[in-house]
């Protein structure tokens, strides 16, 4: 079997790329052009797949990369993925995030209809919640241009699918971390704090809206959920979830509190971090997903901000050590 996956180079697609491999996959990956190669989170992996050039910006790139792979399935996870730049950026976002989904189900529709397609959609779609907890059936309310866009993604694999007949699926999933998140995301802005805090490299955190709820889960468990969706016998959209909420205050207090620190001596809230319009509460309802997929997490928050927190902290010792 042969896997594309646009955005390997994400957290997601490092982890999916994994996981494909331990299948037996032959794994694919599209890039951009880029004048330096960020491949960190590939990096120990880089033998085993290949890489190909392409962007979601460029219609013809994604038609002459599938007809060169022909993959069984492929898995879209590029985007512009960092909510706050969505409101700086909102155009381009746009473009990656809801017309670039249109530019590869067009070139599947184009070269061969029977490529499956997954989707990367999210439970930020939910925005302004309508109601608790989100299922596949709660109406959609975004709050961000990110947001806006990730709705049209889902909506136009929804139409294709059955417009053409293309098996497209669409994973709503929930917030999900792991020690290879981007920095600017809140657990690991606030796990790599901690682990600078601890080593004496920092003294403060300055964070936005500590009262904000997610549901978060590990990007180890939700990269599998991806691939059940395409082993189904018809597509269909799914809430991935853990059914816990957190508010990032609580992130706070468990992620120094595995360090041995009381937080409330080194976090300050940032006015300038709270964002134009807030998501409050996200909490999903995965039943479906765990009836019809039989998935379901297996790390549990706390364990997960521990790993985040001894990662960073053996990430900044080992900094510190080639200083010396
Ligand atoms: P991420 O770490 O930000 O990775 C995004 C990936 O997209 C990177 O590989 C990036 O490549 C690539 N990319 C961006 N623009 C591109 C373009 N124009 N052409 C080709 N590649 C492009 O995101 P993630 O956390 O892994 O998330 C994966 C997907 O799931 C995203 O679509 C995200 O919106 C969605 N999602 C994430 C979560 C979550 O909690 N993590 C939840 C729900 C949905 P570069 O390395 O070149 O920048
Ligand atoms: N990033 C960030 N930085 N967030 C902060 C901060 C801060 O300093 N302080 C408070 N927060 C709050 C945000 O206001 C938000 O309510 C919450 O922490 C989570 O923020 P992020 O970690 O940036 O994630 P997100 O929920 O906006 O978006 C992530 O999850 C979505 C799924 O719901 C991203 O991965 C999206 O790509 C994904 O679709």
């Amino acid at each position: 079997m042969k896997a594309l996956i646009t955005g390997i180079t994400g957290q997601d697609g490092s982890h999916l790329a994994e996981f494909l491999l331990s299948k037996g996959y032959e794994v694919f990956g599209m890039v951009r052009r880029s004048s330096t190669e960020k491949f960190d989170r590939i990096n120990h992996i880089i033998d085993k797949i290949k890489l190909k050039q392409g962007d979601l910006l460029d219609q013809l790139s994604l038609i002459r990369l599938i007809e060169e792979i022909q993959p069984d399935e492929m898995y879209n996870l590029a985007a512009q993925s960092f909510v706050p730049t969505s409101w700086q950026q909102p155009v381009l976002t746009a473009e990656f995030d809801a017309v670039g989904v249109t530019r590869i189900l067009e070139a599947i529709r184009l070269v061969d209809k029977k490529i499956k397609f997954y989707q990367a959609s999210s439970s930020e779609m939910f925005g302004k919640t309508q109601e608790v907890p989100q299922t596949e059936k709660t109406p959609f309310y975004p709050r961000s241009p990110y947001g806006v866009a990730k709705v049209y993604g889902h909506w136009i694999t929804v139409n294709y699918r059955e417009s053409y007949g293309i098996f497209g699926c669409s994973g709503i999933l929930f917030n999900h971390e792991s020690p290879r998140r981007g920095l600017e995301f809140v657990t690991r802005k606030v796990t790599d704090g901690v682990a600078k805090i601890k080593l004496g490299l920092k003294d403060k955190l300055y964070l936005g809206n500590l009262d904000a709820q997610r549901d978060w889960g590990y990007a180890g468990d939700y990269v599998e959920s991806m691939w059940l969706m395409l082993q189904q016998k018809e597509p269909d959209n799914y809430v991935i979830a853990t059914g816990i909420s957190h508010s990032v205050k609580d992130l706070v207090r468990v992620a120094f509190e595995s360090a041995g620190l009381d937080w409330q001596k080194y976090v300050k809230v940032d006015q300038n971090l709270v964002r134009p319009a807030e998501v409050d509460h996200l909490l999903g309802d995965a039943s479906y997903a765990r009836n019809k997929l039989g998935w379901q997490p297996k790390v549990s928050f706390e364990e997960m901000i521990k790993m985040m927190v001894e990662h960073d902290l053996a990430l900044q010792q080992k900094i510190l050590k080639h200083k010396d």
